[in-house]
C-alpha cells in the first residue's frame, strides 16, 4: 500500500475483513526516516509467504471515479504505458519495472514484464457519491464491469483494476493515513477475487503528503529558500503536482499489486495484516543517498523540473524506488552505483 514517507501499516486484514491493507505515516518523521532502508539490508526480513505473484501478462483496467482534467489522464495514461515500452531512453520506466521483475512465486515465474492498458470506465456520475469507504471501492469496481452499455470487463484470469479518484473525492482514510492501497476483490460483492489497487488524485487534499516531494508537508515548517526568493521544492516533470504526485503512487502501488497480490507472498514483518512490502521499504527514496528527508540523487530538466525516468513520447517522471530483491537495498536505474 501506499503510505507516504514512513508509515505504519494499519491494516487490519483479519480483524477486520473488510480493511485493505494500508500504510499510515508517522507525519512528524516525515523528515527523519529512520526506518529507510537505503544501504542497510540488516533489518529487512523480506520473505515470500508461498502466495502468487502477477506473473501472467497484465491487463489493466482504469476507473476514473468522479470529475478528470484531460491533462491529468494523459499524464497518468502516458505513465502506464511506459511500464512495458522499450521505446524510453535509459533510464526509463520499464528499466525501473525490472527491479520489480526480480520477485518470483514459487514455480520460479518473475512478475511480468507486460502491462497492458486494456480497458478505462468513466464513473463521472460518481455511480458511489462524493465519499468512499474503503469497501465501496470494491462497489465501484462492480459498477465498472456491469454497467451498461460500456462496461469494462471481468477479467478474473488477469486483470488489474486501478480505481482513481478526483480532486473531489472523499476517500476513507485518505489524507489521513494513505494516499493509495492495493488489495484484491471479494467474489460477493464483485463476482471474483481480482487484484485491485485504488489512488486518491495527489494535487487538492494533502499535496504535502500525497505529492511528495512536488509539495511539502505543512507540519515540517516553511520550505528552504532558494537564492531567486523563491523555494527549493522540486518542480513537477510535467508540470502537474497533482498528476505528477500521482504517478509515484500509482508506481508504489503497482509493484506491490504485483508482487503480493493477495497478500500472501512478498513482504517483510511478522504480521501479515501490517506487512512492509516492497515499495514501503523505500518510501521517500527516489536516487542515490535518498533518505531521511532527502530524496537522493535524480535529475534536472532545463526548466529545473525533477525527474528520474524516461517515459514514452519523451515525458520524464518521478517514482520511488522499489526493494531490490538481489542487491538487497532499494535501487532505480538512476542509480548511481
Ligand atoms: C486541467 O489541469 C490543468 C493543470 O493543472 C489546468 O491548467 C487546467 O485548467 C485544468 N482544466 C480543467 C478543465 O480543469
Ligand atoms: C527472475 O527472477 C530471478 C530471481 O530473482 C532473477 O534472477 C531473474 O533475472 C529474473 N528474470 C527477469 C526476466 O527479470
Amino acid at each position: 500500500m501506499q503510505k507516504v514517507p514512513c508509515y505504519v501499516l494499519l491494516v487490519s486484514l483479519f480483524s477486520s475483513a473488510l480493511a485493505p491493507l494500508s500504510l499510515s505515516w508517522r507525519q512528524n518523521k516525515e523528515f527523519n526516516q529512520a526506518e529507510n532502508y537505503e544501504g542497510s539490508s540488516d533489518f529487512v526480513d523480506l520473505e515470500y509467504h508461498m502466495g502468487p505473484v502477477l506473473a501472467a501478462p497484465i491487463n489493466l483496467y482504469i476507473i476514473w471515479y468522479g470529475h478528470w482534467n484531460l491533462s491529468h489522464q494523459v499524464i497518468i495514461r502516458d505513465f502506464l504505458y511506459s511500464v512495458s515500452s522499450s521505446s524510453a531512453s535509459h533510464p526509463s520506466v520499464a528499466d525501473w519495472w525490472k527491479t520489480v521483475r526480480l520477485y518470483t512465486d514459487q514455480t520460479g515465474a518473475n512478475i511480468t514484464g507486460s502491462i497492458w492498458l486494456s480497458g478505462e470506465f468513466y464513473d463521472s456520475r460518481y455511480s458511489h457519491g462524493g465519499y468512499l469507504s474503503r469497501l465501496d471501492i470494491q462497489s465501484v469496481i462492480k459498477n465498472a464491469v456491469t454497467s451498461s452499455p460500456r462496461a469494462i470487463p471481468l477479467n478474473a484470469h488477469n486483470g488489474l483494476y486501478l480505481v482513481l479518484t478526483s480532486s473531489d473525492v472523499q476517500v476513507q482514510d485518505f489524507c489521513r493515513a494513505v494516499c493509495g492501497f492495493h488489495y484484491f476483490t471479494f467474489p460477493t460483492i464483485v463476482g471474483a477475487t481480482v487484484p485491485y489497487a485504488w489512488v486518491g488524485y495527489s494535487g487538492t487534499q494533502c499535496p504535502g503528503m500525497c505529492a511528495y516531494p512536488f509539495a511539502w508537508p505543512k507540519y515540517s515548517g516553511k520550505p528552504p529558500p532558494n537564492t531567486n526568493g523563491g523555494n527549493n521544492i522540486m518542480k513537477a516533470p510535467n508540470g502537474d503536482v497533482g498528476a505528477d504526485g500521482m504517478v509515484s503512487v500509482i508506481a508504489h502501488e503497482l509493484a506491490e499489486v504485483s508482487s503480493n497480490p493477495l497478500v500472501n507472498a512478498w513482504y517483510a514483518g511478522d504480521d501479515p495484516t501490517a506487512p512492509q512490502e516492497i515499495a514501503d521499504l523505500c518510501l521517500g527514496v527516489y536516487g542515490s543517498g535518498g533518505g531521511g528527508g532527502y530524496v537522493g540523487k535524480v535529475y534536472k530538466d532545463s526548466w529545473g523540473n525533477g525527474y528520474n525516468v524516461n517515459g514514452i513520447k519523451g515525458r520524464r517522471f518521478l517514482v520511488q524506488w522499489v526493494w531490490d530483491l538481489e542487491k538487497r537495498r532499494c535501487f532505480g536505474p538512476n542509480a548511481m552505483d
